[in-house]
């Protein structure tokens, strides 16, 4: 078994909550990384964990007693479920099963594990591991944007080969990722703060913000299009997520089925040219613009005002002409005395490559680069990882659903760029 790199978790209080899923046979393994990183771990194990893997072992390689029950008399005088969850720093679930997931969206509290999650300021941070289809359930999707609202960081689940013979999202993420998943993460980072759902961070307040979403949809005739996979989740949730922290924000969008976010005001376009008109109308009061929409890089030359019908000479096919549709936010970021600008990169390969020639041909202030190769991290997926690009510096944020990615985004942003955020927004 490896162990993780020496010092990188040193100080850390790691709880580890072992739910009922195949995968608790790797938290041994798990208990031995972070451990050899440096942390100090205590286990508490949930019923069904205690069917997959033993406390003896967990007991071995953490070297402390593993804990089960809210009424051990012993455990509990040693150091109490109170004291427990003051100790920890962090409070890591792994596997945590869908049924575990749903009792802490409830704020149910049945066993050791859940009240301790109640009774705890710890960063929590959350491995789902389940059948492929339990974890597609819109109730088990909801439970987990509920947790990922209210602070939680989520890692995985990664897609494979599961035990039940199925294949999908829903294998928990493997001991080594998690242990590096957790060096960038806050400890003490508590559940319900101090994320953007804290009322006191109004880190935007008074800053205008911009934000395109969503595909763009170029026609073809007056019943067809050119578009692309774009959901618009990501851009809705940074216009969320900018909205809580204080921020004026206008959502330019393209057609997505998502509703508009809560004190959002949404301009809705179809083509890029709408979009660039549209933007262009708000750029005089924008101090903060970011281009999340994957906007189509081509249109057709000439847009039929018919149908376009099968006939002799279209039989056996048509050719279609495409021309460059402008880049927005090329143009936003050549504008005199324009915003702060930060786009998206969605590449397949050579992303860090790709990413930072995009940052500097379109001249803009930071990038966010996606890795769309990666499956689990897809166009209509909740999650989402990303590497935050800018002049002279790059931060992974690992991945968590989009609402979280948006608020470690826009916290970057606020720190690296308050200074001119200030200067152009004065706080009244
Ligand atoms: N973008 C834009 N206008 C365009 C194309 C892209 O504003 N016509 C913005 C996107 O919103 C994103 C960034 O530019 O913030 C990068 O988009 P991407 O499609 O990855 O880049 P392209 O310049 O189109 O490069 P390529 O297609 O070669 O990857």
């Amino acid at each position: 078994m490896d162990q993780g790199t020496p010092g990188e978790l040193a100080g850390r209080h790691i709880l580890l909550g072992i739910t009922g899923g195949i995968a608790a046979y790797k938290t041994p393994d798990l208990v031995r990384k972070l451990r050899g990183a440096g942390a100090d771990v205590c286990v508490v194990t949930s019923a069904g964990a205690q069917q997959f893997v033993s406390s003896t072992a967990l007991q071995a390689v953490s070297g402390r007693a593993v804990r089960h029950s809210l009424w051990d008399e012993a455990a509990e005088a040693a150091m109490g479920h109170i004291e427990l969850a003051r100790w920890a720093d962090t409070v890591l679930i792994a596997p945590a099963t869908a049924n575990c997931i749903a009792k802490l969206a409830r704020g149910q509290a049945d066993d050791l594990l859940t009240t301790l999650c109640l009774a705890t300021t710890a960063a929590l941070v959350v491995a789902p591991a389940m059948n492929v289809r339990m974890w597609q359930h819109p109730a088990t999707q909801s439970n987990v944007a509920l947790l990922a609202e209210r602070g939680a960081h989520l890692l995985g689940p990664a897609e494979g080969e599961q035990a039940c013979g199925e294949y999908g999202p829903g294998r928990m993420v493997e001991p080594a990722d998690i242990c590096k998943a957790l060096t960038s993460i806050d400890p003490g980072q508590a559940v319900l703060g101090p994320h953007a759902t804290d009322p006191a961070d109004n880190s935007l307040a008074g800053v205008n913000v911009l934000i395109t979403a969503g595909p763009t949809r170029e026609p073809i005739d007056p019943v067809r299009y050119i578009s692309n996979r774009s959901s618009g989740k990501q851009g809705y949730a940074l216009a969320t997520e900018a909205a809580r922290m204080g921020a004026t924000v206008t959502l330019v969008s393209g057609p997505t089925a998502l509703p508009v976010p809560p004190g959002v005001k949404r301009i809705d376009v179809l083509s890029a040219q709408d979009m660039l008109t549209a933007v262009e109308s708000q750029l005089d009061q924008t101090d903060l613009f970011i281009g999340v929409a994957a906007v189509a890089d081509y249109r057709v030359a000439a847009v039929a005002n018919e149908k376009i019908k099968k006939t002799a000479s279209t039989r056996d096919g048509i050719t279609l002409d495409l021309v460059t549709n402008p880049d927005i936010i090329a143009t936003v970021a050549a504008t005199a005395g324009g915003p702060i600008t930060v786009g998206f990169a969605a590449e397949t390969h050579k992303g860090l490559e790709h990413a930072r020639g995009k940052l500097e041909r379109k001249g803009l202030d930071m990038i966010a680069l996606n890795d769309v190769s990666d499956q689990r991290i897809g166009f209509s997926s909740d999650a989402n990882a990303l590497t935050i690009l800018w002049s002279d510096g790059e931060q992974q944020v690992p991945m968590q659903t989009k609402a979280a990615i948006a608020r470690s985004l826009l916290s970057k942003v606020v720190e690296l760029f308050n200074p001119r955020l200030s200067v152009r927004s004065p706080t009244p």
